[in-house]
């Protein structure tokens, strides 16, 4: 019996010696310690020797199916080990590829000009201040001193949603919303997506202004001949003229219109400046009295100015755009020029 355990001990080991995959290890193991095992056929046997036979066969039979047990085990883990190594290798990362690269976004011209026109004002101590697009009547026209029927409101193509609500045609309306709710002093930019009924290659019918009021006591014309110098100076380069010439609107008196030198042609005149060799920019004037009355702020103690300025003009004038729609047909080519 014991040459028998001896036998199949020799073969296991031999079939041990060849194996070099888990697979074929589990197949050595089942075919002699699994339930139908060789050695586990030999176990069942036990009950049938003789009693004082028992306890030699019991132990030579338990000491070989340790010896293979654990020699199964050992061969498994390193088998498993090299199976590991050899799957890191394959799926190593090749570091000296070069990248797939991350497109980066960018934000849109408008959005960056706005920014920059932002900016200038904030660092001249200015806050920021925004109103809603949908209006009312009151805000937009009347509040700002245009009265129903006053023929000034023919400089405005307004989109009527009913008899009260339109979209606002410009940022002035947000000056009021200030008004009612600040006191002075107060320095305010409010920029903001306004609407008119228009289109044409300068003409959109959504585009954006940029709106500023500052009121306090003895504000004079000068201030605001200075605050504008300046800004502009800041935009289109410190060398440009900037020239104020007298104008009209209703919420300001007076008013005036601000141009810079054309920086196409540097006044010489050309196509962007009707040969005029100016370039008008903005629209000003000292906060009329009567829109003082309007937000029960006191025309007698207060004095201030208000402008209000085309986003798109400028972004058009800074990078020599000459069609309005670019900007909002979302075509990649163009907008990855900036
Ligand atoms: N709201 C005017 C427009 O859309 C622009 C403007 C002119 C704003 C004079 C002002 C201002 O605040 O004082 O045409």
């Amino acid at each position: 019996m014991v040459e028998r355990i001896k036998a199949i001990e020799q073969e296991a080991l031999g079939a041990l010696g060849s194996v070099n995959d888990l697979t074929s290890l589990d197949q050595v193991r089942v075919r002699y310690l699994g339930k139908k095992g060789l050695l586990t056929e030999l176990t069942r046997f036990l009950g049938s020797l003789p009693e004082q036979e028992r306890p030699r066969f019991g132990a030579v039979l338990n000491e070989v199916k340790t010896k293979l047990e654990g020699i199964i085990k050992d061969k498994k883990a390193a088998l498993e080990n090299t199976a590991l190594g050899q799957k890191l290798k394959g799926d190593a990362l090749d570091i000296t590829l070069p990248g797939a690269g991350v497109k980066r976004g960018k934000l849109h011209p408008i959005t960056q000009v706005m920014d920059e026109l932002i900016d200038i004002f904030q660092r001249l101590g200015f806050s920021i201040a925004e109103g809603p697009e949908i209006e009312s009547d009151y805000y937009n026209f009347e509040a700002l001193n245009i009265p129903p029927h006053h023929p000034s409101r023919d400089m405005w193509s307004t989109l009527w949603i009913d008899a009260d609500k339109l979209l606002r045609t410009h940022t002035s309306p947000v000056q009021i919303r200030v008004m009612e709710k600040q006191k002075p002093p107060l320095a305010v930019i409010m920029p903001g997506r306004v609407y008119r009924r228009d289109a044409d290659i300068t003409h959109s019918p959504v585009f954006h202004q940029l709106e500023g009021l500052l009121v306090d006591q003895n504000v004079t014309f000068g201030d605001l001949k200075g605050t504008l110098t300046a800004f502009l100076h800041s935009v289109f380069g410190k060398d440009k003229k900037v020239r104020f010439r007298p104008s009209y609107f209703p919420f300001t008196e007076p008013s005036a219109e601000v141009d810079v030198e054309c920086v196409m042609c540097e006044g010489r005149g050309c196509r962007t400046c009707s040969n005029t060799g100016w370039l008008e920019i903005l629209g000003s004037g000292m906060v009329d009295p009567n829109v003082f009355k309007y937000v029960k702020c006191d025309p007698e103690k207060y004095t201030g100015f208000a402008f209000g300025m085309g986003v798109e003009r400028i972004a058009m004038l800074k990078f020599g755009i000459d069609d309005i729609r670019l900007f909002y047909e979302n075509d990649m080519r163009f907008l990855r020029q900036f």
